[in-house]
């Protein structure tokens, strides 16, 4: 008996792509149309680096988890397509059904439904409200409980491999054991919250989720049994081994284990939908953006890369393809903890006379800089990442904003805002070409295999 079917469940694969187009599809007409409501509702914002003041909707990525929630929920019976298969089979063949149905899957994916869920209200919330820092990091926590809940059903692995060079300390595996739940719900306070601060430019948030899904995408489809294969020679890039991929070599297969292939699968049905809103959403927020994500956008895309990390055992991966977003939280540390004055909003300056976009700055205004801010202003000025100055009249510190926008126009000069979207993007897609490399190439060098 072969170990896996040659093929990933067929109809619930195609399915999944064309509910994918469907996604794109209403997205690319609702947004438009629904944009005026958005506006009557007073959700809409001013686009800060534009000469013009035309109230622009805002919180639109209300519209895209709708659909993107509805059509996975519509998806559900696609999912299980196997199973009334082979019910009906059963059924004609021997007069009754015999097949257990999987309610561990099922679990899956209400748990995960439910976690987006919570994503979107409180995104929604954090729209209207403009919630506070210390009010909201604790809720997409307590959104992960039901993922951890069927993480924990399934026995999922709470060992990390411990990296060569510290093995004749620690051994080859540690068991984290309830440390790793605690790292995995963090993990959802992080994505829902990386992406909503690495924003302010058009186009931005929805970008960085598009190319993030669309990697992610990628690396499931590594994992499927493809009918037909090819190998990824690794010693190319200094490994010892070579990555399989689809036929008999398929990874999947190679680890012998169904539920390898059967986790990327769960992963794809929900980031191909994804693709499809973040791709219409684009097109509408894409400079000059006629409509904003808001944070409704952010948490519920992020609480996406969450749900398909943690559902499919894949979180260390994912993070991977979080690198902008984590060198930008790093780097924003000191204004979110406090050390450095943090203003409302930490977008670029943008410049009426010449049209392009400089670094914007923080004052400190009442108190002076303690100590470990200077400090780390310092080391940070010396990397090139932030500009210091002092301000003419009343001689108190300045410096550029902590994001990875102002390290650019640091670093690169002014720019048109298109330009820095691109070169936002760029650097996306760097961070996923290198954490592919990372992953599949030079793992080696930490870990053998
Ligand atoms: C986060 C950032 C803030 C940044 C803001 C911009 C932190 C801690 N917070 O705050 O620094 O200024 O996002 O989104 O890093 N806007 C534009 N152009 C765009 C997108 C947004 O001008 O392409 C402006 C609009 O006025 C819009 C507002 O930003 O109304 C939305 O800001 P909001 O998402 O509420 O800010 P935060 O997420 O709280
Ligand atoms: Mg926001």
């Amino acid at each position: 008996r072969p170990l896996l079917d040659p093929l990933p469940p067929v109809p619930a694969f195609l399915a999944s792509v064309g509910f994918s187009i469907f996604a794109f599809l209403f997205t690319i007409y609702l947004v438009p149309a629904l944009g005026p409501a958005f506006i009557k509702a007073r959700l809409s914002g001013r686009d800060l680096l534009k000469t013009y003041d035309t109230p622009i909707p805002e919180s639109l990525g209300l519209v895209c988890a709708s659909v993107y929630i509805l059509l996975l929920i519509l998806f559900i019976p696609f999912a299980f397509s196997d199973v009334f298969v082979n019910d009906y089979e059963n059924r004609s063949q021997h007069g009754l059904v015999i097949t257990e149905f999987p309610h561990q899957k099922l679990a899956v994916f209400l748990s995960s439904l439910l976690s987006l869920l919570i994503a979107t209200i409180l995104g929604f919330l954090d729209d209207v409200f403009d919630i506070r820092w210390r009010h909201k990091l604790p809720v997409p926590i307590i959104a992960t409980i039901p993922l951890l809940i069927v993480y924990y059903a399934e026995r999922g692995n709470t060992n990390v491999v411990v990296p060569l060079p510290l093995r004749p300390l620690f051994g080859t595996l540690i068991n984290l054991g309830p440390l790793y739940y605690l790292y995995m719900s963090l993990l959802s306070t992080f994505c829902t919250n990386s992406i909503n601060i690495l924003a302010g430019i058009n186009g931005a948030e929805t970008s960085q989720a598009l190319v993030i899904a669309v990697s992610l995408i990628v690396n499931d489809l590594l994992y499927l049994p493809w009918p037909f294969g090819f190998r990824i020679p690794l010693h190319l890039l200094g490994g010892h081994a070579e990555f399989n991929v689809g036929g008999p070599w398929s990874a999947g297969m190679a680890y012998g284990s169904r539920e390898l292939v059967e986790r990327h699968l769960l992963s794809l049905y929900f980031m191909l939908p994804l693709v499809g809103v973040c791709a219409g959403f684009l097109y509408h927020n894409w400079y000059p953006a006629r409509a904003f994500p808001g944070d409704t956008f952010c948490y519920v895309t992020g609480m996406a890369f969450a749900v398909v990390g943690i559902q499919a055992h894949f979180s260390k991966t994912l993070l991977l393809f979080f690198l902008p977003q984590i060198f930008n939280f790093i780097l924003s540390c000191p204004q979110l903890f406090g050390l450095v004055p943090c203003p409302r909003h930490r977008v670029p300056r943008f410049d009426k006379e010449t049209g392009l976009l400089y670094p914007s700055k923080a004052r400190f205004e009442k108190k002076l800089a303690s100590p470990l801010a200077n400090l780390i202003l310092r080391v940070f000025s010396a990397l090139h990442l932030v500009q210091l100055s002092t301000d003419q009249e009343t001689g108190q510190l300045e410096t550029t904003n902590l994001t990875i926008l102002n390290v650019f126009l640091v670093t690169l000069g002014p720019m048109k805002e298109d330009t820095l979207v691109k070169t936002l993007i760029s650097t996306q897609v760097a961070g996923s070409v290198f954490a592919f490399a990372i992953r599949y190439g030079l793992a080696w060098l930490l870990y053998d295999g």
